[in-house]
């Protein structure tokens, strides 16, 4: 059992921290927020992820698990766990102005040696600076590690208890040994390397991820003009081991926390080593392209948008979660206000902030309730409620069951049983009327 501190409850330091806790480690996290700290200390989660809440109140209960926004109460720790956010500039480049705060309060605070464990995604080189900055301002010696997180939201307790492996960068052996008896009860693969590789593992993993998925989305745009159907094309491609079959969901493209930020900080860190990655910024270009499909598709459609009454549904970036941020939907939304169409959306857990960024847009209770009366639907986010909805609730419940599927939540054989037009992603587009103008033929 060790002595941890974590520093920044966002997601990756609170996940991690619950965890860490869970196997019996003693762990402090620490927020200079002090509203989530008093919300924490409550037993009550600032984020939506499952067992989550339930975890925290088990291990506080444990005396395994506190929240402070008091530096002093970390100076005791062996490891400290930085995972305070870096968040994009406007030229894609990480602010790191957090990181170096909580380093300079980590430097004044501790009282022996300590092993810094850095957790936040941050460019290449960091981990070493940090090292420096910190060691410039104690007396203590400072053991630095790179520890990159591969949680994915809405499924980060089981990424923290099941991962596909651990990464452990440092150039010291004994903070190595450190971070991975620390992590031993996981029972993940475990491997080591150097600062600079580790920071690198998590920029590449999350750049490759991306690439799968704007590569499959170009090649929906392909099977669209040439008759196939792009899930078939992934099932034969997934099928060799080489490629694998996930990340190859043809949709509207990829948002989150991650992937848009991590690809552009990327481009930008190699750019300052004065290497264009080309590739990435084509799969930065292609997801924009993509996240703008489905508008594409109604003005080819309909023409002209203006007071067209549109059901959005699912606002999140992904299901499972509430986050919003660089969601299709945001992109989506904004064009289709612009193009003067009348909005009502509804999302199972996105809605309050949805609320106060787009106060234009009606907002429903439910699917059923969304879709009474519009003239066309849209699915955005794949959540279950959404993807069983009977395709007869769309006959029912619009004047003319017209929908853009941009997750392909169901079979062509299915569509075709119904009285509807359906236009999805890659795949042949149904039952369209002679007045459509899509181009694409079923
Ligand atoms: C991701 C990484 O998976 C995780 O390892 C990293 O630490 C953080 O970034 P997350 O952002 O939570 O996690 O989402 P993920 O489930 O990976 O999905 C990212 C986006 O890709 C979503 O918008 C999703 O809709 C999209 N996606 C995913 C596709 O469009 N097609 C696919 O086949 C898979």
């Amino acid at each position: 059992m060790k002595k941890i501190a974590v520093v920044g409850t966002g997601y990756v330091g609170l996940v991690t921290g619950v965890g860490l806790s869970h196997i019996g480690h003693e762990v402090t996290c620490l927020d200079i927020d002090p509203v989530k700290i008093d919300l924490l200390q409550k037993g009550r989660s600032p984020i939506y992820e499952e067992s989550l809440e339930p975890m925290i109140q088990e291990n506080q209960k444990q005396k395994r698990l506190s929240f402070t926004s008091e530096y002093e109460d970390i100076q005791d720790a062996e490891i400290v766990l930085i995972a305070v956010g870096t968040p994009q500039q406007q030229d894609g480049s990480a602010n790191l102005t957090y990181i170096f705060q909580a380093a300079e309060r980590i430097a004044k605070t501790i009282n022996h040696d300590v092993t810094v464990v850095v957790k936040s995604t941050v460019p290449v080189g960091t981990c070493q600076r940090l090292r420096n900055y910190i060691q410039d301002r104690t007396p203590f010696s400072i053991r630095m590690v790179s520890n990159p997180e591969f949680l994915r939201e809405g499924n980060a307790l089981k990424d923290l208890f099941e991962g596909d492996r651990i990464v452990i960068g440092s150039g010291n052996p004994e903070a190595t040994q450190q971070v991975m008896e620390m992590y031993s009860p996981f029972d993940i693969p475990m491997m080591t390397t150097d600062l600079a590789s580790a920071e690198l593992i998590k920029y590449a993993s999350n750049a490759f991820l991306a690439t799968k998925i704007s590569f499959i989305n170009e090649i929906s745009s392909i099977c669209e003009k040439v008759g196939a159907n792009v899930e078939a094309v992934a099932k034969g491609m997934g099928m060799d081991r080489r490629i694998g079959s996930s990340f190859l969901q043809a949709g509207i493209g990829y948002g989150g926390s991650c992937f848009p930020k991590d690809t552009k900080a990327l481009v930008q860190m190699a750019g300052n080593v004065e290497h264009q990655f080309d590739l990435l910024e084509s799969v930065i270009h292609v997801n924009n392209k993509q996240q703008n499909k489905l508008v594409d598709q109604m003005k080819e459609r309909c023409g002209s948008l203006v007071g067209k009454r549109i059901t959005i549904l699912g606002l999140a970036f992904k299901p499972g979660t509430d986050d919003l941020r660089e969601a299709p939907s945001l992109v989506i939304i904004d064009r289709l206000l612009r193009e003067g169409a009348l909005i009502t959306a509804y999302d199972p857990a996105a809605m309050p902030r949805a609320k106060e960024l787009f106060p234009a847009v009606t907002f429903a209770s439910n699917v059923k309730e969304a879709l009474m009366g519009a003239e066309l639907a849209a699915i955005v986010t794949e959540w279950e409620e959404i993807k069983e909805l009977p395709l007869s609730h769309y006959e029912e419940s619009m004047e003319e069951a017209i929908l853009f599927d941009g997750r392909n939540c169901y079979s062509l054989e299915e569509v075709m049983e119904h009285n509807m037009e359906y236009y999805s992603v890659g795949r042949p587009a149904i039952g369209h009327t002679k007045s459509a103008t899509l181009t694409h033929k079923a």
